[in-house]
């Protein structure tokens, strides 16, 4: 409806807006073409891409913050070079050559590499930015500690000894083989020398926690490090989560005991409220159908415990989970 609606406005300037761009007057939207192009694209990328993580296509002003106006995705000094042409292509660098994933885009290239070479300034086309505006990042170390553990239905005494009520500014011991995460500023400046497992401030670092002795900044970046810390920290905590007593956050509708020959309809519920509780959405179902067939029943035949963990951990490397 709404781009029924967009459609029929343009409708009165679409001389203006393939004449010259960018010098648009009278009825016609001040930023050129960039909304042509959006709609254009939109068939094959609104699908994934109006909500959650990397909500390119929900506005017009959110597809020139997320896209038009990032040079990463559109480079109007070497338009050949634009991340977004080359994910059009196949042949873009990172972990996604390809967009939409699958198959090439179906529309005119060229179209785009003309529209990127006239691309109006920034500048004139755009106020400042509201609170529409495109505001997607990655969790912060402390948040992933944080949130992940609370979701888990963890706490630092599933991680370490907490007898002592003053236990994070002493030397504590940190129980093996449980991939703690030591967050650095949960005793700020001190913390190195109180925690007995070293690769726990490490793992934070990798994550990209910020390190105040070391004077290391917070990094949101997620590079190859990042993600496997994150990955052995999902599957040893969703295990932890799956193994204490009465821990319902994983467990909520279903036993180990249980079984997907007699109670797939119970798993499906439970992936579900999983999913939800890590996700913060309701999820679609299909959405739990690909779980439950592609994670779950895999898994089962080794053990309900490995099936569970995986569906745990697979959320936690939701694009949704890494981001808000
Ligand atoms: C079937 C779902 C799907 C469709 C359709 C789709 N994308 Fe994506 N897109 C994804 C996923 C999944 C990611 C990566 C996960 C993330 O970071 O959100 C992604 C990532 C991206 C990124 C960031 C890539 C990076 O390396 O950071 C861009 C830009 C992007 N998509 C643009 C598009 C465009 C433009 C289209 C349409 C031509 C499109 N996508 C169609 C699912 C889709």
């Amino acid at each position: 409806m709404r781009v029924l609606l967009l459609l029929l406005l343009l409708a009165g300037c679409v001389g203006k807006i393939s004449g010259t761009p960018g010098t648009s007057d009278g009825g016609c939207p001040p930023e050129g073409k960039n909304d042509e192009i959006r709609l254009a694209l939109a068939p094959a990328c609104a699908s994934c891409h109006t909500t959650g993580n990397k909500p390119y296509f929900a506005s017009l002003e959110a597809f020139e913050n997320g896209l038009v106006y990032d040079p990463k995705w559109v480079n109007k000094d070497d338009p050949e070079r634009s991340g977004l042409i080359q994910l059009l292509r196949g042949t873009a660098p990172g972990s996604y050559p390809q967009m939409p994933p699958g198959a090439p885009w179906a529309g005119s290239i060229d179209d785009l590499l003309a529209w990127i070479r006239d691309l109006p300034a920034r500048g004139a086309v755009n106020e400042g930015p509201s609170p529409a505006a495109f505001t997607v990042r990655r969790l912060r170390a402390d948040e992933m500690v944080v949130s992940l553990m609370d979701q888990l239905g963890l706490g630092p005494e599933d991680f370490v000894d907490t007898s002592n009520p003053d236990w994070r500014n002493q030397e504590f011991t940190a129980r093996g083989g449980r991939l703690f995460v030591w967050p650095t500023d949960w005793a700020p400046g001190i913390s190195q020398q109180y925690v007995s497992d070293k690769r726990a401030t490490e793992r934070y670092e990798t994550l990209g926690g910020a390190v105040v002795l070391q004077g290391r900044r917070k990094d949101v970046g997620l590079g190859p490090s990042a993600v496997q810390t994150l990955v052995q920290m999902s599957q040893a905590w969703c295990g932890l989560a799956v193994d204490k007593p009465g821990n319902t956050a994983v467990l909520r509708h279903v036993t180990l005991a249980d079984k997907s020959a007699t109670k797939a309809a119970q798993i499906h519920q439970n992936i579900a409220q999983l999913s939800l509780r890590m996700l913060g959405d309701v999820p679609a179902e299909a959405e739990v159908t690909e779980l439950y067939e592609q994670v779950y029943l895999p898994l089962e035949p080794a053990s309900t415990r490995a099936a569970w963990v995986g569906v745990c951990a697979a959320l936690v490397r939701h694009p949704k989970w890494l981001s808000y």
